[in-house]
């Protein structure tokens, strides 16, 4: 047996230097009788008066490892920091383990404590602690099992998507974050300045003075980077972006965020049936990849938060979705006799409980929706014969509704200035856009997948703020 010793954190020429080995790899070891080397975080400490067993988590896997530590070795007085929370580093045997649950511990040979976590102000205590209360310590949260395996999926999805479009032969197309345009007209954007606001440069009609301001204009955070993603497309042929967006909309529910990311390919040559094939076939290969790559964590959130979340991502991959237009889902809805908290009518934008209303209780799979009226739509998409509708298309999800947004865009110089015209957008704002259509213009078409409503889908959360690290949302930009 080597010697033991103990080392208080911050000693230079401390424990012996060992490799470290990840949790998530620790656990798959067989070389029984061997040193290893693990550092994490506490998550709980038992024991008796002899032995203590420590569970501990590094964050690679959602697994905790078992330390098994003799107490008359270290010393009480030694191990009284070791509490839930603190972070230490081992130096032990692997051995099999003689406890249910896992396949192997570690026997302590040596461990060092990096820093401790008094147990009377580390919130991270107990068990099932609310949504609501780990919001509030969004700093600390992603230590515990939930947010660790989201946060975890989060990076596996971010992935998937960028090996999705790699292998299809789209380039990732970097959009700017801060804009003159408003790609989605709907107006509801931050505004980016370092014009003093105390005293704002006024013009001789008493108006803010933008020259003044660091870009010589007005400037804004983007809503989406589908315009200047088209530029990509009527280049490269097949781009994707994938980065933040920004809508300062005071949207306070469960779907929205003021800050969130978004995928957007755009494909050249492409007319709108095109596009929901794609978005048809990227959702099902991103919920496969989640199956296939995060199973431990699925398992977890499947059985602590979501019993049915396993069977619905199974269900999404196997079923193909039904696709209508939207003048026939406005029918069914119409015919359904249910009593909406918004009314349903030709025309009218749709919301969330219709879109889950046609997904949930009428075809019970997923649905895409397209032919939308024109009025209700952006004015890039473009316009069908019917002079109504426009070749727009959503997708919608159970218990999320809309998940992805597209259209096919209008390439016909003279149409699109009309458009502009009638959304009443100032066209110099947007001449390099509508210049694309007087060079070598082509059929083309994209779609905006919000990362976080993908997220609220493969990981079971209720609430968009819980899959995302920082959430920023209307009176909220801690941390
Ligand atoms: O439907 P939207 O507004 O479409 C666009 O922005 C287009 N430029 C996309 C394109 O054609 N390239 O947004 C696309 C998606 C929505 O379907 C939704 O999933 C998500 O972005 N989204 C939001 N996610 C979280 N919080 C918000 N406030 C969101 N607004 C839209
Ligand atoms: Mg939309």
């Amino acid at each position: 047996m080597k010697n033991k010793s103990l080392f208080q954190s911050g000693d230079l020429d401390g424990m012996k230097q060992i490799k470290r080995t990840k949790i998530s790899e620790a656990l798959q070891l067989k070389n029984f009788g061997e040193e290893v080397n693990v550092k994490g975080w506490v998550r709980t400490r038992r024991g008796n008066k002899n032995i203590s067993f420590v569970a501990l988590n590094d964050g690679s896997i959602i697994h905790n490892l078992q330390i098994v530590i003799d107490i008359e070795t270290f010393g009480e007085e030694f191990l009284k920091p070791i509490t839930t929370g603190a972070s230490i580093n081992v130096n032990g045997i692997l051995v099999e383990s003689q406890g249910k649950g896992q396949a192997v511990e570690i026997q302590a040979t040596e461990i060092e404590i990096y820093g401790t976590a008094d147990p009377l102000t580390y919130p991270l205590q107990k068990k099932g602690h609310s949504m609501e209360f780990l919001r509030e310590i969004a700093h600390l949260r992603p230590r515990t099992n939930t947010f660790s395996a989201v946060f975890r999926m989060r990076h596996h999805m971010s992935y998937a998507i960028h090996k999705y479009y790699n292998d299809r032969g789209f380039f990732y197309f970097h959009t700017p974050i801060i804009t003159g345009s408003d790609a989605e007209g709907a107006g509801s954007m931050f505004e980016v300045t370092t014009l003093n606001l105390n005293n704002v440069p006024k013009t001789k009609e008493d108006e803010v003075d933008f020259s003044k301001d660091f870009f010589s204009r007005q400037t804004n955070l983007t809503v989406s980077g589908q315009l200047e993603g088209e530029m990509g497309a009527m280049a490269l042929g097949s781009i994707y972006t994938f980065g933040p967006t920004f809508r300062a909309e005071n949207s306070n529910t469960p779907r929205h965020l003021a800050e969130f990311w978004m995928i957007e390919p755009e494909v050249a040559f492409a007319d709108n049936n095109d596009n929901m094939d794609l978005a048809e076939d990227f959702l099902k290969y991103l919920v496969q990849y989640a199956l296939d790559n995060c199973k431990e964590d699925l398992e977890f959130l499947n059985s602590m938060i979501d019993k049915t979340l396993l069977e619905r991502l199974h269900f999404v991959v196997d079923n193909n979705f039904v696709r209508l237009s939207y003048t026939e889902g406005v029918k069914i809805l119409e015919e359904s006799g249910q009593q909406f908290e918004y009314p349903v009518y030709w025309g009218a934008d749709l919301s969330s409980e219709h879109e889950r209303y046609l997904v949930e209780k009428h075809f019970k799979c997923p649905v895409i929706l397209n032919d939308y009226p024109a009025e209700i739509k952006a004015f890039y998409m473009k316009l069908n014969e019917d002079n109504k509708t426009v070749r727009a298309m959503d997708v919608l999800f159970p218990k999320i509704g809309e998940i992805i947004g597209g259209s096919e865009r209008e390439s016909d110089y003279d149409k699109l200035v009309k458009r502009v015209d009638d959304f009443g957008i100032n066209p110099d704002s947007i001449w390099w856009y509508l210049e694309s259509r007087k060079f070598g213009t082509a059929p083309h078409a994209g779609f905006g997948l919000g990362f976080e409503r993908l997220m609220l889908f493969v990981t079971g959360m209720a609430n968009i703020r819980d899959v995302i690290p920082f959430p920023r949302t209307p009176h909220n930009a801690d941390f």
